[in-house]
């Protein structure tokens, strides 16, 4: 089948993009230089051009704390963006899956959320993400998944491990938050599973795509020093000692009611894959 991949530039397309390819599949993966999800005549240009079957819609503005600054550049991608891409979709008859946060909700639920639970984003980036759920489901009533997931790392992008193990090398001491829980999630695994999703049967309506397990980002850490072989003494500090301009959830582990949902494995198995392609890049 032939997919389209926006925001192909990104960690998790990149990933997406070597799925599909891997499968068989005519992949045609558009970075922000060659279409800009928030101008709808590119948009839909682009799409009636290249006649996708699926579009799998990985474009966002991704900077949460940078939201908080700039709402308006978030929600012109992350909003308007999204139902221009399932507005665009919908137009030449192929399926959208569409990419979403466990940031939509509040975080003080205190067990998994599930795909039926009540939203309550806290952060301007999780209130432009939900914005553009409701967008794509508008815009493509019958033809569209949107896929929630969480707490993202890959080797094509600037991630919690990188992020970790850069620190590693230039300090003694790593001080790491604990009292924020979620499902670090492989792009490897993700990007798999959103392909299979896009030639399966499809999946109308929400769903939850998150790593089994959970954990704090300080357990996150802890594994990845260990992994790395790395010496380090890694400390637990609570998110009030490391203020940011947006809030995250407290526990936003993600799990599905859905009886055709992708299982995806544990984190610690996403964290083993994480190292091994870093040192195959
Ligand atoms: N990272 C996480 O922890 C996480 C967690 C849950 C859900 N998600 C979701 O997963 C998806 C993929 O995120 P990611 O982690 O792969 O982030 P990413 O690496 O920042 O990828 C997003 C891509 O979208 C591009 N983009 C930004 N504005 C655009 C526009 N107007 N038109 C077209 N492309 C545009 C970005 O280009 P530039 O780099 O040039 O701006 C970037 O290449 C997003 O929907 C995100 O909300 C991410």
């Amino acid at each position: 089948m032939r997919l389209l991949i926006t925001g192909a530039g990104g960690m998790l397309a990149t990933d997406v993009v070597a799925a599909a390819s891997a499968r068989g599949h005519e992949v045609v993966g558009l970075g922000r230089d060659r279409l800009d999800v928030s101008v709808r005549e590119a948009v839909l240009d682009a799409v009636v051009r290249e006649r996708p079957d699926a579009v799998i819609n990985c474009a966002a503005y991704t900077n949460v704390d940078g939201a908080e600054a700039d709402p308006d550049a978030a929600a012109a991608v992350n909003a308007a963006g999204a139902g221009f891409v399932a507005q665009a979709a919908a137009a030449v008859g192929a399926w959208v899956l569409h990419v979403s946060t466990d940031y939509v909700f509040d975080g003080e639920k205190g067990t998994p959320y599930l795909e039926s639970d009540p939203t309550g984003p806290r952060s301007v980036y999780g209130s432009t993400k939900l914005l553009g759920e409701r967008a794509v489901a508008l815009a493509a009533p019958d033809t569209h998944t949107i896929v929630r997931t969480s707490w993202l790392f890959g080797v094509a992008g600037h991630c919690f491990p990188a992020t970790m193990l850069r620190l590693a090398s230039e300090r003694d001491l790593l001080t790491v938050v604990d009292d924020q829980v979620g499902c670090p999630t492989f792009t490897g695994h993700l990007a798999q599973a959103l392909v299979e999703l896009a030639d399966g049967e499809p999946q109308r309506g929400i769903m939850h795509v998150a790593a089994a397990g959970e954990g704090s980002w300080y357990d996150f850490a802890v594994e990845i020093m260990r992994e790395a072989d790395v010496n380090v003494e890694v400390r637990p500090c609570s998110t009030a000692a490391f203020p940011r301009p947006a809030r995250r959830p407290a526990y936003s582990v993600l799990r599905s009611e859905r009886a055709g949902a992708p299982v995806l494995p544990d984190w610690h198995d996403g964290l083993r894959a994480y190292m091994a392609a870093r040192v195959a890049a």
